[in-house]
């Protein structure tokens, strides 16, 4: 593909929200050792993506302007680098993009052979490119923390998922499901017959009085919060908890930050973790599978073309998506 041209979309500094979007052409690029070239099919957005762009992540990413934002995509390997053993070019694949360097919102994209896997008929690119973040982070949060068994074994967990019907939330809800659990989830009042349709066994609304005290209707205290709503203090939490109970936060701000150091520091028995999502492609490959055994669903919000990635992106910074939102080149 040397020489080749594409259709990206960058920005080439912080701020300025989907206006600072541009589209423009760009050379496709060259797999180096372990990497393969992709054809994009489909690339999910993540709130990541927008932070990255109001500088949240500074000075760490990304590594340097112009960038091509989006790290979550499905397509097909189309060339591989030097030394990669396990993908030939035709393979219809899921990757996990180096936020770093980005790459998501493009024609083609160069991804790591590992955190590269295979993706067959039954998971559209659409279902596959909303895995990487989103429910990687819903599994790691379930079954490191939470200590939740996803093939159901060990003792029966009670535990809260906020925002539930977001990126992460509706997968940490099915995930939960696979484990013997009981699942209190917290939406707006529209998507609680969507939540349900989730497997939880109990939702609240979180504009109402007992949905904003996370209280569990059946009168369930949490083992573990899945906490993917941000906003929400510790002392809400507490009064709900188990006593062993944890709040594993996604979005830790100051105060949940300092909450983390006084509860660790004095030996509390209920905690708050912070958990930063590390990408793992035996993880990926887990999850693409039980999409591909109907065991767990992407949703999906919006789909957009390429050509108004702005529009997907406003989308996501509005924070009010259920399920994933979706770009096709
Ligand atoms: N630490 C990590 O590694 C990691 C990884 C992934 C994501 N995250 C973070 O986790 C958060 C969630 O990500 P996401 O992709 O799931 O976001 P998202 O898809 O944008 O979430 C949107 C959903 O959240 C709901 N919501 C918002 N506030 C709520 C509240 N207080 N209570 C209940 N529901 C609420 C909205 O419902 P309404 O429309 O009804 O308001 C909407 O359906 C983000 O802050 C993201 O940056 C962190």
């Amino acid at each position: 593909m040397a020489g080749k041209v594409m259709q990206a979309v960058q920005f080439v500094g912080y701020g300025g929200g989907a206006a600072a979007l541009k589209h423009v052409e760009l050379p496709v690029p060259t797999p180096t050792k372990g990497e393969v070239l992709l054809k994009l099919e489909a690339t999910s957005l993540n709130p990541v993506d927008w932070k990255i762009q109001k500088g949240v992540l500074r000075p760490i990413m990304p590594r340097k302007f112009p960038y091509v934002p989006a790290t979550d995509v499905a397509g097909e390997v189309v060339e591989v680098g030097p030394e990669v053993k396990n993908l030939k070019a035709g393979d219809k694949v899921v990757a996990y993009l180096n936020p770093l360097y980005g790459g998501g919102l493009a024609e083609f994209a160069v991804a790591k052979e590992s955190l590269t896997v295979q993706r067959s008929p039954e998971v559209s690119a659409a279902e596959g490119a909303s895995l990487p973040v989103a429910a990687l982070t819903a599994h790691q949060a379930l079954t490191q923390p939470a200590g939740v068994n996803l093939d159901g074994s060990g003792p029966q967990k009670n535990i809260l998922v906020t925002a539930a019907s977001g990126g992460v939330g509706h997968y940490a809800v099915q995930l939960a499901k696979l484990g013997n659990t009981h699942v209190t989830a917290t939406c707006g009042a529209r998507n609680i017959d969507f939540v349900k349709s989730l497997g939880a066994d109990e939702v609240i609304d979180y504009k109402t009085p007992e949905g904003a005290a996370l209280k569990s209707p059946s009168g369930k205290m949490y083992d573990a919060v899945i906490h993917c709503a941000s906003g929400i203090p510790w002392s809400t939490f507490e009064p709900n908890l188990s006593a062993r109970g944890k709040v594993i936060d996604l979005t830790p701000g100051p105060s949940a930050l300092w909450t983390f150091a006084v509860k660790k520091l004095t030996l509390a028995k209920k905690q708050l973790v912070p958990l930063l999502a590390v990408p793992k492609s035996e993880n990926l490959d887990f999850l693409v599978n039980l999409v591909k055994e109907g065991k767990l669903k992407s949703v999906i919000d919006s789909k957009h073309p390429l050509s108004r990635a702005e529009d997907a992106w406003a989308k996501s910074m509005d924070g009010h998506a259920t399920g994933k939102i979706v770009v096709e080149p």
